[in-house]
């Protein structure tokens, strides 16, 4: 047996140096243990490191791809299987695409489970405010079930650049000074303050966002699945909103409009920095661009330019792969849960979206997904906040932002998810049935592809029309991939 060892928290790349001196080593698969730091096997000894291979390795992208995800799983068998695959994979170049060979089975589900943790770590931690000698911190306990802390990590710096923060897990503890990113032993759940005074905010949104008609219980533990309810504060009232789920159905039916809820208001003044000059102008001429895309996210929270921002909790900006993505997906405007969460494409319209891009074979991972307009319109219908579209004006005054994340970002290719958005990016005037079938420019030269937005699909009341339309959905989304593989640079 030979062992390749790892560190205690081995990287994809830790892996992928371990897995090149295997290969030099002609060490097949069964004869490697893979050990990372802190294990013992008595029968195994170790080898030099750095070896060259006789031969080039050959790896394919789709490999690195997923491979590069399957490495952070908690599964202790991930590395065998990670080298068992890149062994085949010299024998097999097209191995990868071989959907029912067992281990591209077994290595996609690990993949999958590990974007699915990585995606709730992004949507469901809670920070805390504690009071630190260089001012206010923000804490936040969290049990990811895979070794995503690092990876994760920058997600976090992108989304709460402007606040010192740190995230505690039992495996590893990031920090953010505002300036450089930092990583420490993981901690106990007891070093983060239990309860703080947002902690009543997050009940009252999740209270306020909770549609007892439409309650589906298995969908929603599987959205927001019970291993990660014990550190987010709104979980606690979700026995009894299932309780009461019936009576206030009935209740709800018989509501008339109300005003937006106070909460809503204090909420938001938390959310915007204190310190941010807050931008009035309506137009784009006389305001000074940001600098760079972080810059942009942070102004965007002040952005007073419409009056869109008074009932919103946030702005939601643009997110993903910031450079040169393949595509860049523009939605109408942050719905309900987007507006909650502060990332785009969360709630139902973001579910189907992410099923259609699945089936049109295009990884979330090689996007960034924006909205035209970046403050939720809503009206309130009892305790329910019902999306409106956004007026010719609001859009106007959005666009700049949205045209400023684009220029920033460079997609490849850009697409829009319905009229709203078409109506922002470009100045076409045909109708979106003519739209879909052509490659557009938007405003400012880019290409531009245009289908429907995903809610329109959540809206058909038949189940036939719903897979057409689906279907052609996920046509159109596999053509503006194959117009963006084939388009250089955009501008
Ligand atoms: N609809 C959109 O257009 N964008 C979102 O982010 C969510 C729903």
């Amino acid at each position: 047996m030979i062992t390749a060892n790892l560190p205690r928290i081995p990287t994809f790349d830790d892996w992928r140096r371990a897995a090149r001196n295997m290969l030099a080593l002609a060490a097949k698969p069964d004869e490697v243990v893979w050990r990372t730091e802190g294990e013992t096997d008595l029968f195994a000894r170790a080898p030099t490191p750095n070896l060259q291979p006789a031969t080039p390795i050959f790896v394919s992208r789709a490999f690195i791809e997923v491979a590069s995800k399957a490495a952070l799983h908690s599964d202790p068998h991930r590395f065998a299987l990670l080298y068992r695959i890149l062994w085949r994979l010299q024998q097999n170049r097209a191995l990868m695409d071989d959907a029912a060979d067992r281990d591209i089975v077994h290595i996609n589900a690990l993949a999958k489970s590990v974007r699915r943790d990585e995606h709730k770590m992004h949507a469901f931690v809670r920070f805390k405010e504690i009071t630190s000698a260089d001012g206010p911190r923000y804490v936040a306990w969290f049990e990811p079930q895979h070794h995503i802390v690092a990876e994760t990590a920058e997600f976090f710096v992108r989304r709460f650049t402007g606040m010192n923060w740190s995230i505690v897990t039992p495996e590893a503890s990031a920090h953010w000074d505002g300036e450089a990113l930092s990583f420490s032993p993981g901690g106990a759940r007891t070093d983060v303050p239990a309860e703080d005074a947002r902690d009543d905010d997050w009940r009252a949104y999740y209270e306020s966002m909770f549609n007892p008609a439409r309650l589906k219980v298995a969908a929603m533990k599987r959205e927001m699945p019970k291993h990660y309810w014990r550190n987010m504060p709104e979980t606690e009232c979700i026995p009894d909103l299932i309780k009461s789920a019936s009576t206030r159905t009935e209740n709800m039916v018989a509501a008339t409009p109300s005003s937006p809820r106070k909460r809503a208001g204090a909420a938001h003044a938390k959310i915007v920095p204190k310190d941010l000059p807050i931008r009035l102008e309506p137009v784009a001429e006389h305001a000074k661009p940001p600098a760079s895309l972080n810059d942009l996210r942070r102004a965007l929270q002040a952005c007073r330019a419409c009056p869109l921002w008074r009932d919103a909790t946030q702005a939601v900006p643009g997110e993903g792969v910031e450079e040169e993505p393949l595509l860049a997906l523009v939605g109408e405007q942050p719905g309900d849960q987007e507006d909650l969460a502060g990332h785009p494409f969360v709630g139902p319209a973001g579910k189907v979206l992410d099923r259609a891009l699945e089936a049109a074979g295009i990884d979330r991972g090689e996007l960034f997904a924006t909205n035209a307009v970046k403050h939720f319109k809503h009206e309130p219908r009892g305790k329910r906040r019902l999306h409106m579209r956004p007026n010719a004006s609001e859009v106007e005054i959005c666009r700049w932002w949205v045209a400023h994340e684009l220029a920033f970002v460079k997609p490849r290719l850009i697409v829009a998810l319905g009229a709203t958005a078409l109506q922002s990016l470009s100045t076409y005037k045909g109708t979106l049935t003519k739209a879909r079938e052509q490659t557009l420019k938007t405003r400012e030269g880019a290409a531009l592809r245009a289908t429907v937005h995903p809610s329109y699909l959540l809206r058909l009341p038949d189940e036939d029309a719903r897979e057409a339309e689906f279907a052609r959905f996920v046509a159109d989304l596999k053509q503006a991939k194959q117009v963006a593989e084939r388009v250089r640079s955009v501008a």
